[in-house]
């Protein structure tokens, strides 16, 4: 039995991004995001024109995606609601959206340099993206939102989660992403089994 209905989102499930970019007088911009996915070496970013974030990527076209886990919920409440975009357009304001300049304090997060992109990483996340833009795709107007589709130049990724023996190989039992999940927070269950793909990508089955 299933039943119609019109849900206000469909959000059902995407990991949280905390996408780092510059600003025009070259302070950093943090932003927490969760439209995004992943193929081969590429990921698409779904943002509204109206952040600060699509602002910086048109204007760099780079940035970095920090992979935060469930313990940076904390930061990412300190960071939601704020815009680095100034004066805050209209309809964020509506909603409650405040300036901040000074994301990286009021998150109390530490910013590392990066290798590759002038954007800096994010110290306490234990995922690091680098990444420059290739193209963006308005959604239908009237819409403000943007697909962004960036390509991953360099990939940090915190020595624990490795798998033994195989240093290129993140540990899947070992990485816990921040899951979005109609705007409450999961982390992953424990492993119900190995996709058929797993041998195909050369990542064992166990
Ligand atoms: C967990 C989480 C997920 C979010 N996902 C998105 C998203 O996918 N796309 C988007 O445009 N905004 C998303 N937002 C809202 C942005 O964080 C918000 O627009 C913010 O003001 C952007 O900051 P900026 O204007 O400094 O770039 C999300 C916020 C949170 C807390």
């Amino acid at each position: 039995m299933h039943t119609v209905i019109k849900p206000k989102i469909l959000y059902f499930g995407t990991t949280v991004v905390l996408i780092s970019t510059l600003n025009e007088d070259g302070s950093p911009n943090l932003a927490p995001m969760s439209s995004a996915w992943w193929l081969n070496e590429s990921c698409m970013l779904g943002l509204s024109h109206k952040s600060q974030t699509v602002q910086n990527l048109i204007r760099e076209r780079q940035c970095v995606l920090n992979l935060p886990s469930p313990d940076l919920i904390p930061a990412i409440d300190n960071l939601t609601l704020l815009t680095g975009r100034n004066p805050v357009p209209d309809s964020k304001a509506e909603r409650g959206y405040m300036y901040e300049k000074d994301k990286f304090g009021v998150s109390g997060l530490s910013p590392l340099p990066s290798h590759q992109v002038r954007a800096p990483r994010v110290e306490q996340c234990p995922v690091h993206l680098e990444a420059s833009v290739v193209q963006l795709h308005s959604f239908e107007a009237p819409s403000s939102l943007t697909a962004i589709e960036v390509r991953i130049e360099k990939v940090h990724v915190e020595d624990s989660l490795l798998m033994e023996g195989k240093p290129h190989h993140i540990d899947p039992s070992k990485w816990n992403p921040m899951i979005m999940n109609f705007c409450q927070y999961f982390g992953l269950s424990e492993q119900l089994s190995a996709s058929k793909l797993a041998p195909v990508f050369g990542l064992g089955s166990s």
